[in-house]
């Protein structure tokens, strides 16, 4: 048996393979440099017995139904509308890049595997001589740990994003979908699978991302015998026959502290290793956006004078939303006329540009490239383009262009680059509002490629990912873009949940969060602004109301809290973000540890109301035990009157050390529901 081993920080792959397709017989912590591969064939040796089968094949990098393997394949192809069964042999192999080959079928099939930051990345090819379809295609399959109970991947909605959910490890197969055409809200493409007893804080944790915007298949299965396997391909049968195919990269991040060893590893990968950033040195700036103020209903001076209002709150990006093209005063039409509408704006951007600019801002517009209503030019001269039946069911009023087509990219090219060219303008907010009507793979690769022509042609420029909020958020996404728009919930309680279990994946800085208005337009409730800014204010902040509704005191805790931001951005920027596990299920609370280990902030979040009198106490992480740290709660002064015990913490900073803070916990005054406590910590 020959083996290979992958290292990455902090985690180890064996690969072993006996002439076949190789498995990863190992994953997990990182193992010494002096641990002997040959010995590894001893733990993996399983006996079986039950008469059926003599020898169980390992789980491989793509399980062969050729091989006997009797759970999911990890390809299922046709050629001629016959079913192929390849029984693949190992040809080549560097430790990193191992070729498989099937000389009858003429199949090769490669995988391929590179670190990137904390996280290994891997990815399977798979070549044909002669045309074939494939309906299912896995990126490189790892066993599933046999200590694990649970399952723990993500489902949503609109305004609903990234709700956690567990499954117990069972007989067959757990699958999950997004058949969208996006990665979708409805299953974001990541999961988690914990070992027995791992919490956010403490515990062995595997976890894993497919970098696809397309849509996804994630297969967890478990066999009669007890093997398990990991897949995750592109969602099935979205690829047209051809004769190469390839998965997207799957990101694999294990820890041994908790969920929150992975979730760092997949934010500062994304931020640091998929993301490329414009301007890396520039802060992040802080955003305006129009759309919960104006909706369609632009109006130039209106827009100044709220431009004015956002830059005295502390605004450093404009955002122009959806409106400002065709005829379009309401979803009904327009998308696909990306020309300025005369009517709304009869001298052009170019005035609300330079205003947005003498205020110091720079200045961003929403674009729906790949969307397109029949109530529009586009529609109307070029039908052929549009994706789908005639009589197609569509959604929010619209249809979709065949973005797979190079004739309909050059042409939205030409439109966007049109009004990139004449206007200085940062950032895109690029949405996409409505589900494919077949999902189909070349959409996305249609997608990647007019986002990277734009992106090579005007590298300055921004671009934040949008899909009725967070639909389309994963790391091929973020290969073009620096932003995603989390979420259209702008209500601050359910932006704090969502934010909490998205941070599982995404950073800070990639993270778009909005103070939206008093009374929020998704969920009808009214929160008070400290709520309201804190939230946003756990990430990458912006303003979505209209500024003229504030009240002085509104006005003036948003220019406070922005300020805040603004002088803690940089630190944070690079910041981890840290689970952190509570004793009060009323409570959502998270620690943001800078890089340094030098300082973080504590966010507690009160989503509802306690089941006890008296608050429990918050225990923090990552810290060191013997070191001394100077905590500060900074919104003290917002304590309510009705949180009556004297403590040290409301009058000033404590001393506390790192022990006490990680075993025992902080004690913080009572509150009110709906409310945010910030707690500043520095070492001494
Ligand atoms: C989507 C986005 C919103 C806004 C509207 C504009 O719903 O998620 O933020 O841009 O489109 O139509």
């Amino acid at each position: 048996m020959q083996t290979w081993r992958v290292d990455a920080p902090g985690q180890t792959l064996v690969l072993a393979s006996d002439g076949g397709v190789p498995s990863a017989l190992y994953w997990g912590a990182a193992l010494p440099a002096e641990q002997d591969l040959s010995q590894i064939g001893l733990i993996a040796a399983r006996d079986v017995t039950g008469g059926m089968i003599d020898r169980l094949p390992d789980v491989s990098l793509c399980p062969e139904v050729g091989q006997g393997f009797q759970g999911q394949a990890g390809l299922v192809a046709y050629r001629d509308g016959q079913p192929l069964y390849p029984r693949f042999k190992l040809i080549e192999a560097d430790g990193m890049r191992f070729a498989c080959r099937d000389e009858v079928l003429g199949l090769t099939i490669s995988f391929e595997f590179s670190i990137e930051g904390d996280v290994v990345a891997a990815r399977t090819t798979l070549e044909s001589e002669a045309e074939i379809s494939v309906h299912h295609l896995a990126a490189p399959v790892m066993p599933g740990p046999q200590y694990g109970e649970e399952i723990l991947d993500f489902s949503g909605r609109w305004i609903g994003e990234f709700q956690m959910e567990r499954a117990p490890w069972r007989a067959g197969i757990h699958m999950r979908e997004a058949r969208g055409g996006r990665s979708g809200h409805e299953h974001p493409p990541i999961a988690y699978f914990p070992a027995r007893g791992a919490q956010n804080t403490a515990g062995i944790v595997y976890a894993m991302h497919y970098g696809w915007s397309g849509g996804h298949v994630m297969y967890v299965e478990e066999l009669p015998d007890g093997r398990r396997q990991i897949q995750f391909g592109h969602a099935t049968g979205t690829r047209a026959s051809g004769q190469v195919f390839e998965t997207a990269k799957l990101y694999f991040s294990f820890s041994e502290s908790g969920l929150n060893g992975c979730a760092t590893a997949f934010q500062r990968h994304l931020r640091d290793q998929v993301v490329t950033w414009p301007h890396p040195e520039r802060p992040r700036p802080v955003h305006y956006n129009c759309w919960e103020a104006v909706y369609f209903d632009h109006d130039v001076e209106v827009l100044k004078d709220i431009a004015e209002r956002a830059a005295k709150l502390g605004a450093e990006r404009f955002v122009l939303d959806d409106g400002w093209f065709g005829k379009r005063d309401d979803d009904t039409s327009s998308l696909g006329d990306w020309n300025i509408d005369p009517r709304k704006w009869p001298a052009g951007l170019t005035p609300i540009i330079e205003h947005v600019k003498t205020l110091g801002m720079v200045f961003g517009l929403w674009f729906e490239p790949e969307m397109v209503n029949r109530n529009s030019d586009l529609a109307r001269a070029h039908p052929d383009w549009i994706l789908g039946p005639v009589d197609q069911v569509e959604g929010r009023q619209q249809r979709v262009l065949d973005v797979s087509n190079s004739e309909v990219r050059d042409y939205l090219y030409d439109k966007i680059a049109a009004v990139l060219s004449a206007h200085d303008i940062d950032y895109i907010k690029w949405d996409h509002n409505r589900l494919l009507p077949v999902a189909d793979a070349a959409q996305a690769e249609g997608v990647y490629a007019l986002m990277g022509r734009l992106r090579a042609d005007f590298p300055g420029v921004e671009i934040e990912s949008c899909a009725s909020g967070g639909g389309r958020i994963d790391a091929g996404i973020l290969e073009h873009t620096q932003r995603v728009w989390l979420s259209d919930s702008n209500d601050a309680l359910e932006r704090l949940r969502i934010q909490h279990d998205a941070a599982l994946m995404l950073p800070m800085a990639i993270t778009g969060s909005h103070v939206g208005p008093r009374h929020c337009h998704t969920s009808g409730r009214v929160h008070d602004i400290r709520f309201r800014a804190w939230v946003a204010a756990q990430r990458h902040m912006g303003f979505e109301m209209d500024p003229r509704e504030l009240t002085e005191d509104e006005a003036a805790v948003l220019s406070q809290v922005t300020a805040w931001w603004k002088s803690n951005r940089d630190w944070r920027r690079t910041a981890d973000i840290l689970r952190l596990d509570v004793a009060d299920p009323s409570v959502i609370a998270e620690q943001q540890l800078s890089q340094d280990k030098q300082r973080f902030v504590v966010f507690t979040g009160k989503a509802s109301t306690g089941t006890q009198i008296m608050p429990r106490p918050l225990r923090l992480t990552g810290l060191e035990p013997d070191a001394t740290y100077e905590i500060e709660l900074i919104n003290r002064d917002e304590a309510h009157p009705l949180s009556r015990r004297e403590m040290p913490l409301k009058d000033g900073p404590v001393n506390l050390s790192g022990q006490l803070l990680m075993q025992h916990g902080l004690i913080l005054p009572w509150s009110f529901p709906d409310w945010m406590w910030v707690i500043e910590g520095k070492k001494k």
